[in-house]
């Protein structure tokens, strides 16, 4: 069957490691940075070296599947499969050294372009520099591989948001930003603490593997999240955006089910009181 699920994953696994060892073997000395749609939003040589690797073994495992990256250069297909990839996602971790930095790559139908209109079947988020592959496949279920073996994934069961520990992200445009900061000024004071760390990936495996509670982010694009919500939702989590259980770009929330509710409620309200701009008529 060309869409068992299972069999995708194990695809995507094998895709995601061998970018990886790309992306950690060859890290060069300079690393090519330019810069996209602001001066924080960059992009290296690595990123598209990432992505045609992707594509290049995409195209001989499943040549009839579409490939959607972030960086240019998809294809289309006839299979009804999307393969959605983000060849590094934390570019800024990436650059810096910092080993919060992942490979997503998720096996999806539907349009991925339309917030609402696809599923993913299967997903992996694989952190090189951590030697963490994370993956999953719909109803199978989430798992964790290390080089200790591979561990089922479960959310946390805490019941009480003063004491959950929350991950965001922040987006690129500096508008964006400061309405962001804004929100942040709210949810601060109402949780245990927060953590920025670097790729929407694999904040919410993070959720999945019980390193934070709940993770919301305005902004994400189909690349950055494919993958991780399908490792989050099989690991037991609770998902949506900001009016109903589909995550889109105007906000992605992640949760324990124990404070799903009271977590949706609080992002949801200060998403739309200070990062929304509302449409002028
Ligand atoms: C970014 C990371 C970051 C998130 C941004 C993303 P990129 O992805 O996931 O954590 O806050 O919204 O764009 O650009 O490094 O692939």
């Amino acid at each position: 069957d060309g869409v068992d699920p299972a069999v995708l994953e194990d695809v995507a696994r094998e895709v995601a490691a061998a970018a990886g060892r790309l992306v950690l073997d060859e890290r060069p000395a300079d690393l090519g940075v330019s810069e996209k749609s602001s001066r924080t939003d960059v992009v290296t040589d690595m990123d598209r070296r990432s992505q045609q690797l992707l594509l290049d073994r995409l195209a001989v495992l499943r040549p009839d599947d579409a490939v959607l990256g972030e960086e240019e250069g998809g294809r289309g297909g006839r299979s009804g499969v999307t393969w959605v990839v983000d060849p590094i996602d934390g570019t800024t971790n990436y650059l810096y050294a910092v080993p919060q930095y992942s490979v997503s790559v998720a096996a999806v139908v539907g349009d991925p372009g339309t917030p609402g209109a696809w599923r993913a079947l299967a997903g992996v988020v694989l952190a090189p520099a951590l030697g963490e592959t994370y993956s999953a496949h719909v109803g199978g279920g989430a798992r964790l591989t290390t080089a200790g073996g591979t561990v089922p994934l479960r959310v946390t069961d805490v019941r009480d948001l003063a004491v959950s520990l929350v991950g965001t992200g922040f987006g690129y445009d500096a508008g964006d930003r400061e309405r962001q900061a804004r929100a942040l000024v709210g949810l601060l004071p109402r949780v245990r603490d927060i953590r920025r760390h670097g790729s929407a990936a694999l904040d919410l495996c993070a959720v999945a593997c019980g390193r934070l509670d709940a993770y919301y982010e305005t902004g994400l694009n189909a690349w950055d999240r494919a993958a991780g919500e399908l490792v989050a939702l099989e690991a037991g989590a609770v998902l949506g955006g900001l009016d109903d259980e589909v995550a889109d770009r105007d906000l992605t929330w992640v949760a324990a089910p124990g404070v799903a509710d009271a977590f949706a409620a609080l992002v949801r309200g200060l998403t739309r009181e200070h990062v929304v701009v509302p449409a002028v008529s």
